[in-house]
Formats: structure tokens, C-alpha cells, sequence
């Protein structure tokens, strides 16, 4: 039997070895549980020689980077950067409705910003960073790069997941990925023998690409980020009052690209649809859409609808995975 203490011990015992004694590692933190953890557990291993930086990428929910800023700093004391890159990635991603095409980009311009990061950062340490941290899990690697044998060839990647496949390969930096064979629920276990904070380690899982996943089509049309950023808080917030929050493996809006008739007061409008979608699963493998009560669901719908200017029309997806991913694109 294998305990997560041993796996803990293990890893440092590893990064100590990979990286040098003079070596530098910086690494990205997106404000999720994988690269939380992930950065912690290096920390442990190399303490200031790992050097944070968290990207506003324009992509992040409702006050997302205040609220992980004050997670990194008071709660866990982890030494960030917070780096403003919004017109950077929006000005990329202007136009562009593919979604393969939306992941490489975003890919791209991360690396782009981490080795800005790095630049800068060798500036005030006299030494090139060696290293970056990502927080890959097992089943990133198994859908991006199913392992030989597995029955599915290298070029059916499933999707291009930013944090594995859509690396660019002149990548300057060598990557450690420290929860590489473990599934999310044993990330949990081992940010809790890391003091992550029992609350941040429940947070529902967050995509890298951000909300350019959740709004379908061309993310800078209209204002269709700030549009889902409202709705998504308040379904979050209504199953947190609910006491479901923790039942659920991952809830989240979905802003989609067209627009329906709808009468609100005695005005008729021509106004955007969202989609609320609340999955169970045990490791994002496979999940069965969530049943809300019918009465959670009217409350939260009329609650959109009256507060959210610019949406007249709420729908559920009542999908598995599969045949749908949890994410949309
Ligand atoms: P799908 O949509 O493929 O998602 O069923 C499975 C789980 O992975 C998350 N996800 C991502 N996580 N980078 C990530 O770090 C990505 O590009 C990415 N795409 C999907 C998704 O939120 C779900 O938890």
C-alpha cells in the first residue's frame, strides 16, 4: 500500500536531484488546486529558488486575481508576481473561433509570458532560471498522450491540453511535473499534508485556457467575458448557499454565441443564452451531469435573468462525459 506521505518524501527527494544546488525554478500558478499544489510541494524542496508568477490572462472568473493573490500571499506565503497580460492574450485571440486554435494560442502566450518572466527574473538573480513547474495530472497525460499500448495512437490527441500538449518545442525551459501520476482526488490528499488551506483544496477544477473555453466562438466579442463572469458567480454562489458545493465535482456557466427573443417588463429582446453545467465525477475522466431540484434551479435562473444585464434565457446542459466533455470546447 502506498501512503501520500511516502509520495511526498519521494518527489522532494526527486526535485532536490533534477535541480542543482545554484538552480532556479519558477513556476505558474493559475489559482487552481494542481499548480497550488504543485508550487507548495516544490517549495518545500528548493524554498526561495522557486519564484511564482500568476498571469491575468483577461480569462479569470469574477475577482479571481484578488482572491488568489491573498490565498498566495497571507495564507500559503508563497512569493508571487502577478503579471498583467490581458491585451496580450485577448489582442491573440481577437477573431479567432476555433477551439484547438483558441488552446495553442493561449498555450503560446504563456510560454511567451513565463519566459519574459524569466528574462526579467534573471536579471535580479544574475542566473537563468532553469526549470518550470507545471501542475499536469495523470489524466492530462493519458488524454493528451495516451500511454503505448492504451489502444488510442499519439495522433488522436483527444485535446490539445495547454499545459502538455501545446507546448511549443523551443521551449527554453525544462519542466517538472511533480503530480504527474496522481488523480486529482490524491492532489487533495497531498495539499492537505502541505497545509493548502481545506477550503482552496475542495475549489472546483479551473481549466488553463481560463473562460476562453466557456465562451464559445471569438471570447473578445462583445462583452461576453464580463457577461459570463456574472452569471458564473452567481450559480457558484447559489450552490454554495444550496451546501452543494462540495457534492459537485465541477459548475460553471457557458456564454454561447447567439442570441434569442425574450420579453422582459414589457420590452422585447433580442438578448444572449447561457448554460449552467454542474457535473459529479471522480477524476474528470468520465462524469454524469448533476440533477438539481427543480426549485434551485428556477431561483437561480429568474436570479440570472434579473441581474444580469444582456441574458434573457438560461438552459441546462444535461449531458454526460461521454459523449460531451465537461468543458465545452
Ligand atoms: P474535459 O472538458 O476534457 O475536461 O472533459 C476534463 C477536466 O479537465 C479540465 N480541463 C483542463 N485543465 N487545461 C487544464 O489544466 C486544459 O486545457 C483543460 N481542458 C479541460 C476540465 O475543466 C475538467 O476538469
Amino acid at each position: 500500500e502506498w501512503k501520500m506521505e511516502d509520495v511526498l518524501e519521494e518527489e522532494i527527494k526527486v526535485i532536490r536531484k533534477v535541480v542543482a544546488d545554484d538552480d532556479h525554478v519558477i513556476c505558474a500558478l493559475s489559482g487552481g488546486v494542481d499548480s497550488t499544489v504543485a508550487a507548495t510541494l516544490v517549495h518545500r524542496a528548493i524554498g526561495d529558488r522557486l519564484h511564482c508568477v500568476f498571469v491575468d490572462n483577461g480569462l479569470l472568473r469574477f475577482k479571481e486575481q484578488e482572491r488568489v493573490m491573498q490565498l498566495f500571499e497571507k495564507d500559503l506565503h508563497l512569493p508571487v508576481t502577478c503579471v498583467d497580460a490581458v491585451e496580450k492574450f485577448l489582442g491573440e485571440l481577437k477573431g479567432v473561433v476555433d477551439p484547438e486554435k483558441k488552446r495553442k494560442i493561449i498555450g503560446k502566450e504563456f510560454i511567451t509570458v513565463f519566459d519574459e518572466f524569466a528574462t526579467k527574473l534573471e536579471k535580479e538573480i544574475g542566473k537563468k532560471p532553469a526549470f518550470l513547474v507545471q501542475g499536469t495530472l495523470y489524466p492530462d497525460v493519458i488524454e493528451s498522450c495516451p500511454p503505448p499500448g492504451s489502444g488510442r495512437s499519439h495522433s488522436h490527441t483527444i485535446k490539445s491540453h495547454h499545459n502538455v500538449g501545446g507546448l511549443p518545442k523551443d521551449m527554453k525551459l525544462k519542466l517538472i511535473e511533480p503530480l504527474k501520476l496522481l488523480f486529482k482526488d490524491e492532489v487533495r490528499e497531498l495539499g492537505k499534508i502541505l497545509n493548502v488551506p481545506e477550503g482552496f483544496l475542495k475549489r472546483h477544477p479551473f481549466p488553463g485556457p481560463g473562460l476562453a473555453v466557456r465562451v464559445l466562438g471569438d471570447v473578445t466579442e462583445g462583452n461576453a467575458l464580463e457577461i459570463l463572469r456574472q452569471v458564473d458567480e452567481i450559480f457558484i454562489e447559489s450552490i454554495k448557499e444550496a451546501g452543494l458545493y462540495d457534492s459537485i465535482w465541477q459548475a460553471f456557466a457557458v456564454f454561447l454565441p447567439i442570441r434569442s427573443v425574450g420579453v422582459q417588463g414589457d420590452q422585447r429582446t433580442h438578448s444572449h443564452v447561457v448554460a449552467l453545467r454542474a457535473v459529479t465525477s471522480q477524476d474528470g475522466m468520465t462524469a454524469d451531469w448533476y440533477n438539481f431540484e427543480h426549485k434551485f434551479l428556477d431561483d437561480v435562473s429568474r436570479k440570472i435573468c434579473n441581474s444580469v444585464r444582456g441574458v434573457n434565457r438560461v438552459v441546462q446542459d444535461i449531458t454526460s462525459k461521454p459523449p460531451s466533455t465537461i468543458e465545452w470546447e
